[in-house]
């Protein structure tokens, strides 16, 4: 199996947990160093891991990715497409080339990947490719819309394909999360905006834990947690109502963040 943006965060203790469970791993990132460091980590427990280090920007490297995993391991069963990036703010305020990389890798990338994925999942009588969306991608988000539209793009391919495929044993899923604990927010905290604050955070080992359940039951989508998940579709069917509780939910999202931060500092010490 092949996780995609796997040396760090949610990725990272997904591959963990597949390992634990007795899968043969591909793992891909960018950064060489740590990919290896974490193969290594994974391999001394007995794993049978490759690293494969990969821009999924670029084709090629996409296609190097699938070809190294069939030539190792005679197969694919499982991807998961985990990896992203979030350049925060206002439209007007972000520049142009970064929204429209950011288009690149949430979307394109996890479009081309699946689709490269397709013919070996096939030749094998079925498997899933688990895409990693956000709760951003099931409610317009102000402050992140381009992100917000990728993965909103990410839910809507994944369930159009999913249902193109029926009857052929590879199905297509979703994990869509509120805020999870990894330096993708924490790291940009500043810029984070307070309404995506105002949801409950989760850990990356949920949300390890839901990529590794869905890829084996029947569910096409887990939006976690679920009282958020609850919350982002009644913010989507009932615009005006979304607006309305908006506020609130920013004032709640100011208060968390503010605990968040205070909470961080404390644990970095004096
Ligand atoms: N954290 C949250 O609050 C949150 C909430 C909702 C949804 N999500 C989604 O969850 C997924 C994982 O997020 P995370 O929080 O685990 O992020 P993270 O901790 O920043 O980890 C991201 C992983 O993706 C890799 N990566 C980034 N760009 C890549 C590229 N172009 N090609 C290949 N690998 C790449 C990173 O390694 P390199 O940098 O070395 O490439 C790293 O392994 C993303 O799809 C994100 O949108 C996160």
């Amino acid at each position: 199996m092949v996780v995609v943006g796997a040396s760090l965060g949610i990725g990272a203790e997904a591959a963990r947990r597949f390992a634990a469970g007795g899968a043969r791993l591909v793992l891909a990132a960018r950064g060489v160093e740590r990919l290896e460091a974490y193969a290594a980590e994974l391999r001394a427990t007995g794993v049978q891991v490759l690293a494969v280090p990969t821009d999924i920007g670029d084709p090629a490297a996409c296609e190097a990715l699938l070809s190294k995993t069939i030539q190792t391991f005679g197969g694919l069963d499982v991807l998961v497409n985990n990896a992203a990036l979030h350049h925060r703010g206002p439209v007007s305020t972000v520049a142009p080339d970064a929204l429209a990389h950011m288009v690149d890798i949430n979307l394109r990338a996890v479009v081309y990947l699946t689709c490269l994925a397709l013919p070996h999942l096939r030749a094998r009588g079925g498997g899933v490719v688990v895409q990693v969306a956000s709760l951003a991608g099931c409610v317009p988000t102000p402050g992140s819309a381009v992100y917000s539209g990728t993965k909103f793009g990410v839910r809507a391919f994944s369930r159009a394909l999913d249902d193109e495929l029926a009857g052929t044993g590879v199905r297509i899923k979703v994990v869509s999360p509120g805020p999870v604990d990894t330096g993708f927010i924490l790291d940009d905290l500043d810029r984070v905006t307070d309404l995506t604050l105002s949801q409950p955070m989760v850990t990356a080992g949920e949300v390890a834990q839901a990529i590794v359940e869905i890829a084996l039951n029947d569910r096409f989508e887990n939006k976690m947690p679920g009282s958020s998940g609850v919350l982002t579709t009644i913010g989507y069917l009932f615009p005006g109502l979304g607006r309305w509780l908006r506020p609130k939910l920013e004032k709640k999202g100011r208060a968390n963040k503010a605990r968040l931060k205070a909470r961080l500092a404390a644990a970095k010490g004096p």
